[in-house]
This record gives C-alpha cells, structure tokens and sequence, in this order.
C-alpha cells in the first residue's frame, strides 16, 4: 500500500486517513440469515449466509438493488476445504462491516441513480456462484453444497424485509456474483410482483469459453468440475441444460440469450481475471513467461498483445450471442480490469472509465430508467485514454 512508503508514524497515520476516506467513510453492518439454517441453506461449513442491507431513504425507500459478492468457485473437496474455513466458506470468518463504495454508496456525488435505494450486498459462501445443492453432507469433510439453497433463503429475507413492495429493483454483482446476476436473473424477477420494474446488471461475470496459451480447454474442464461438485445442473437454465451439457450452461454465452429480464453487461473486453485464469492460467504457462504481463498490461511483450486482441475478438463474438435486443444494455471497455462497480474509481469519478464519454454509472442509469439503450463496445486497447488498468503485486493482490 501507498502509505507503507512513509516512515514518519504521523503521515502513516494521516495518508491512512486519507484512504479511509476515500471509501467514502460508509461501512454497513452485518445481517445474519439465522432462519435460513433449518433450511439447510448454508455455507460451506454449515454457517448461516448473510449479507449488509443499507435502507433506501426519500423517493429511493421503494427501490432494491441486490448487489451478489464475487470470490472465484471451488471446484473440488480439496479446493473447497480450502475455502471452508475462510470469509468465502463461513460466515463466522466474515468481517461484520463492509464499506460500500460505487454501485453501493449512499450519496448522489458517488451514485448518482441509486445512492438513495435500498442497498444490499449478499456475502458469496458456498462457492457455487448460489447454484449447488447436494442433500448429502460428508461427515468427514462436514462440507454443505447448498448455493442454490441460500440464494433463495436470502431473497426470502429480503422480501419479507420489503422487498415485496418494490417498485424498481436490480439483481446485480461482480465476478462469481456477476455470473450468479446472469443465473439467477429470471429467478429474480419471478419472486418480485408483476409491477415491479426488474432488471439485471453482470459485472465481470461474463466468462468466455475459449481454450488457454498452451490450447487445453482449461476454463471448461474448471466449470464442469464446480458443477460436478455441487451438483449445479439442475439449477442452472432448463433451456440450455435440455440442448447441451449442463456444465457448459455455466458460460453465459451457451444461455444469457434466454434470460427473458432486462440485463446489462459491465465487462472488460481484456477482463483481468480472465487473462491471469482462462487466457493463462498457470498450468498453462509452466516457465511464467506470462508473470509479468499478467500483473501489469504494460509489461506484455507485443506477442503477448496480440495473444489478448485475440482473446477480446474471441469476447466480443461470445458476447454477441447474447443478441442485440434494446432490453440489453453494454458497457465493453478496454481497460485491463475486472469488477468495476464497486470500484468507486471505476464506477463513478472524474477520471473514471467512459465510452462514448458516458461513465459506468450513467449508462446503467440510462439504461435501467430506459432513457438510452446502452451498447458501447470500445477500441482496442490502448485506445482509451480513459481507461483504468489495475496493476497486481507479487503476492497477486490488486494495486491502485
Ligand atoms: C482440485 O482443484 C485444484 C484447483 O482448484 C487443483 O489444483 C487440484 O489438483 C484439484 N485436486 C484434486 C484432488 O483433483
Ligand atoms: C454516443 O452517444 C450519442 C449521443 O448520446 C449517440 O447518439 C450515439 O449513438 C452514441 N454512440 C455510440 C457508439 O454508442
């Protein structure tokens, strides 16, 4: 971080300060969905789920925005025993107040179309993206594959908390959340009464099915292993699981063109996550020739670059099965970044990202209250000088 730069005790003390405030100050409590446990609707380690609910306030009090927390997926025992015993897998490792920026800020300076909505961030524990559902539990492992369980028993909280009075209201989420907004959007509204205007926002959850450097199909044997193991098939789209595999029912591109509810897409054509896990994942990539350039854009030597124009030409003609109805909204940039609505640097800043010099906050604006249909797919990276692109460290965490 910035500050561990400065020796003084007191300018760490103030640049801290600063980067709190950055956050914009707003943390929000913790809300446990105890009920949820009779249901079997549980992480991983059998803990009830949770999320933060920040109450809507003045014309917002009848508005919901579900923002679904991202973090990867296990795709086996090993990985997900891993994962059990983290914020990821139980909800007793979770911390009990978030901060919320972007999407999820409470000011108009920072969200200008949904500051006064009622927000709500979902915590992701069974690493399923919410679709798993095994009835057995191993006494060996005590490892509860129950994704599906808790989407609904957190939406049945939710709509006995209000919910049920919604008049606008938006399924959304980053990453695994992001895929999960894609999932579970028809489910979404069918739990909302037939008044309420409903729509979905993927960020960074449009994960493409293409082969890694070294030509293995790695992301499809991935996805099918998550599937496998917590038995997501039958959770995932009936229109797509009775025409091909289930497993491949997990790429939005195999099913989001059946989503009938509105759906805007939030991507990066060079998403980052995409590059370090799909494009070259470590298997792939033996030597770590790929190291350097998938921690910093900069760094990609030019054969490198012409790899990831592939991967975004590749993108960009997954993304287009989707089709080009009005009801879908997109915001394709060229940054090399992944999840950018609770950026608040992504989301909704002077120097944030614009295409079209409209901002990510905007377009979703425009988009949900149907003002404009946004679909902008950007140049080629380098090309906008707008762009933000997220730098990693060596131990693989993300820099500003
Ligand atoms: C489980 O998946 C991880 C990747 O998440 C892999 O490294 C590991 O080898 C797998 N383990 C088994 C037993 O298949
Ligand atoms: C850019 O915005 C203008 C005005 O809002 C609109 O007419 C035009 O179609 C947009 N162009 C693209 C590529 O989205």
């Amino acid at each position: 971080m910035i500050y561990a730069r400065f020796s003084h005790p007191w300018l760490n003390l103030l640049v801290f300060g600063l980067v709190l405030l950055k956050t914009d100050g707003l943390y929000v409590g913790i809300t446990y969905v105890q009920n949820a446990v009779a249901k079997g609707a549980v992480c991983l380690d059998g803990s009830p789920p949770a999320y933060h609910w920040d109450r809507g306030f003045g014309s917002g009090i009848n508005s919901w925005l579900v923002h679904l927390e991202g973090g990867g997926w296990c795709n086996n025992v090993t990985a997900c025993l891993e994962r059990k015993n983290t914020h990821l897998g139980s909800s007793k490792k979770m911390a009990e107040q978030l901060p919320f920026s972007g999407i999820l800020c409470n000011r108009p300076q920072c969200n200008p179309e949904f500051y006064n909505w009622n927000r709500v961030k979902v915590r992701y524990c069974d690493g399923s993206s919410f679709t798993g559902d095994v009835a057995a539990i191993n006494p060996a492992t005590n490892l509860h594959f129950r994704g599906a369980r808790v989407w609904l028993a957190v939406m049945e909280d939710l709509l006995a908390k209000g919910m049920r009075n919604a008049e606008n209201a938006i399924l959304s989420g980053c990453s695994a959340g992001g895929l999960a907004s894609i999932l579970h959007c028809d489910s979404f509204q069918a739990l909302l009464p037939l008044g309420t205007k409903v729509k979905c926002l993927s960020d960074a959850g449009y994960f493409i099915n293409v082969k890694d450097v070294s030509g293995a199909s790695h992301i499809e044997s991935y996805f099918s292993q998550v599937v496998a193991t917590h038995e997501s098939a039958k959770n995932l789209l009936p229109s797509c699981t009775s025409t091909m595999r289930p497993a491949m029912c997990f790429f939005p591109q195999y099913m989001a063109q059946q989503i009938q509810t509105p759906l805007f897409i939030i991507n990066a054509a060079y998403d980052s996550w995409q590059i370090r896990n799909i494009l070259a994942p470590a298997d792939a990539d033996p030597h770590g020739i790929w190291e350097d350039c998938k921690y910093d854009i900069k760094n990609c030597l030019p054969s490198q670059l012409m790899a990831m124009q592939a991967f975004r030409s590749q993108f960009l003609i997954s993304l287009l099965r989707i089709g080009k109805s009005s009801s879908r909204g997109m915001f394709i940039d060229s940054c090399y970044a992944h999840c950018q609505t609770e950026m608040q640097e992504f989301w909704f800043m002077a120097k944030s990202p614009a295409l079209n010099k409209t901002r990510i906050a905007k377009a979703v604006g425009d988009w949900f209250y149907d003002r404009t249909p946004f679909q902008t797919i950007d140049c080629p990276y380098p090309c906008n000088p707008t762009c933000r692109n997220q730098i990693y460290d060596s131990e693989h965490n993300l820099q500003y």
